[in-house]
């Protein structure tokens, strides 16, 4: 009730199953008084961390990109999601990117609730794990990152096609119950 929620969405396809999902949780938690912001990655200019360290000195990037203004929402959050489809058994790249430029607030970013929300053509649950996986080795790098909820939108390929599944209504009540 009442928190700062940060909605991630990394798929590209607008309206696609993942991004989807993600509106679904923002109505369940609005509607349980929360203040939640969404940001699309595909509208974002985010390069690649080049491994320089040089935020290591300053806590800032050099690259003059969107990043700064996502890593503030980030810190200030209580709670984030983190939406992508599962391309090949990972997470897309665009949410890669993301992660590993937050190397420049490493050791800032504490005490947040994490929730995860995947989408793939595949039907099987334990085929998103090698995707939550990699989303906890992130949790891992930081102190107090706790995963809350997770959405497994199993079995949707086409753009739209979550919208006849549970899955709509799992990321509404996991949204509620922020
Ligand atoms: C590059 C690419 C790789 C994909 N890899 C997988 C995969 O490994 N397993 C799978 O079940 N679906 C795979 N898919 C299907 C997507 O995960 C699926 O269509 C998903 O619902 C897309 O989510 P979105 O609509 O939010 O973008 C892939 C799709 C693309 C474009």
């Amino acid at each position: 009730m009442n928190k700062k929620v940060l909605v991630i969405s990394g798929s590209y396809r607008k309206g696609g199953n993942s991004d989807t999902l993600c509106d679904e949780f923002i109505k369940g938690a609005t509607e349980a008084g929360n203040n939640v912001e969404k940001i699309n990655l595909r509208d974002k200019k985010i390069g690649f961390c080049t491994g320089c360290y040089a935020c290591q000195n300053t806590g800032k990037c050099i690259q003059k990109d969107d990043v700064q203004e996502i890593l503030d929402k980030m810190e200030e959050a209580d709670a984030i999601v983190m939406a992508t489809p599962i391309y090949f058994y990972a997470m897309c790249g665009q949410m890669k990117t993301l992660i590993d430029r937050t190397v420049s607030i490493y050791g800032h970013m504490s005490n947040k609730d994490m929730y995860y929300i995947m989408t793939a053509f595949d039907g099987n649950k334990n085929n998103f794990m090698r995707t939550l996986e990699e989303f906890r080795g992130f949790m891992d790098c930081y102190s107090d990152l706790r995963e809350k909820g997770v959405i497994f939108g199993t079995g949707v390929y086409e753009i739209g096609a979550v919208k006849n599944t549970h899955h709509m209504k799992d990321a509404y009540e996991m949204g509620k119950s922020v």
